[in-house]
């Protein structure tokens, strides 16, 4: 299989300066490296364009940098579209989350019924009008479902990209209630910390799969925040939020949807090497990535 590495450094989605250079951080661990030990041809697209400006902060929306988020999604929404085209698997480098709107706009021009693993401490399902915070990071997901901000939600020309009953949230611990109710009234499978403890990791990603697989998805992503794992082992991000899944959880996560083919683009976000201790988050990003394609010990 051909894998296609694009680094998105864009921190327009959120507050903290430092995530633009995850993607840096990331091919500082080997990304390149590990992936064509296992096998693929890999190419490093290198970066979509991100444009180092003052912040547009005259916004009268409740939507920190839109115009800057607009642009950069839009640019990666149609690299995405290429590489898809060259038959390749898109591995997207954050970057914070507010990338992933762009990702869902490039995916479904292929893709039209696709799934969604949102690994992630949070449900990024706010709106304009529910955010607490006004930052882009924590609306992408509803804006793939179609609802938000109208020029986030028309990006790539569709509308609503994803299907409610195609997500599956996995690890949140911070909701906040407009998300809530946006969960109960669209009926979004969630696991949240306390669905892995009683169930275990494995239990939570057999029955992901199982229902994916009835929603007869023709492609599956795998949107992972690197916030979902404890700050213990990944204490590079932005929002961190304790009482997170494991390092060993995650590997295992990433080893049963290996077994199952199932996934068929990814993207890694919120590493903030400014807040890292000795590039610990990107390493465990990219260790995941190593089973998410196939490492074996023996
Ligand atoms: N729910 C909070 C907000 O809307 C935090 C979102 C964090 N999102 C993220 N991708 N880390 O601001
Ligand atoms: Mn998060
Ligand atoms: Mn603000
Ligand atoms: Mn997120």
């Amino acid at each position: 299989r051909k894998i296609s590495i694009i680094g998105v450094p864009s921190d327009y989605g959120q507050h903290r300066r430092g995530v633009d250079m995850g993607p840096s951080a990331i091919r500082y661990a080997d990304v390149s490296e590990r992936l064509e030990s296992l096998g693929y041809h890999v190419k490093d697209e290198g970066d979509i364009l991100v444009k180092k400006e003052i912040k547009n902060s005259q916004s009268n929306t409740n939507l920190e940098n839109l115009n800057e988020v607009l642009e950069v999604c839009t640019q990666l929404s149609i690299k995405i579209e290429e590489v898809l085209d060259q038959g390749r698997f898109p591995l997207i480098l954050g970057g914070d989350h507010s990338i992933a709107i762009g990702t869902l706009a490039g995916l479904t021009k292929k893709y039209t019924n696709l799934g969604v693993i949102w690994y992630d401490a949070h449900a990024d399902l706010n709106t304009p009008d529910t955010s607490p915070s006004g930052n882009i990071h924590g609306m992408p997901l509803a804006v793939g479902m179609g609802l938000g901000d109208e020029r986030l939600v028309q990006l790539g020309g569709l509308g609503a990209k994803i299907k409610p009953e195609n997500i599956i949230i996995i690890g949140a611990r911070s909701v906040d209630p407009g998300e809530r109710n946006l969960i109960k009234e669209k009926g979004i499978r969630v696991y949240t910390m306390h669905e892995i403890d009683r169930l275990g990791m494995t239990r939570v990603i057999e029955n992901s799969i199982a229902y994916l697989k009835e929603r007869q998805v023709d492609g599956v992503h795998l949107s992972l925040d690197l916030d979902a794992l404890d700050p213990l082992y990944t204490p590079g991000v932005g929002t961190p939020v304790p009482g997170g899944i494991t390092y060993r959880e995650s590997h295992l996560a990433m080893e049963l949807l290996e077994e199952e083919q199932m996934i068929t683009s990814a993207e890694f976000v919120e590493v903030n090497p400014i807040l890292d201790e000795r590039n610990k988050t990107a390493d465990t990003a990219v260790a995941l990535m190593g089973s998410l394609f196939g490492e074996k010990l023996v």
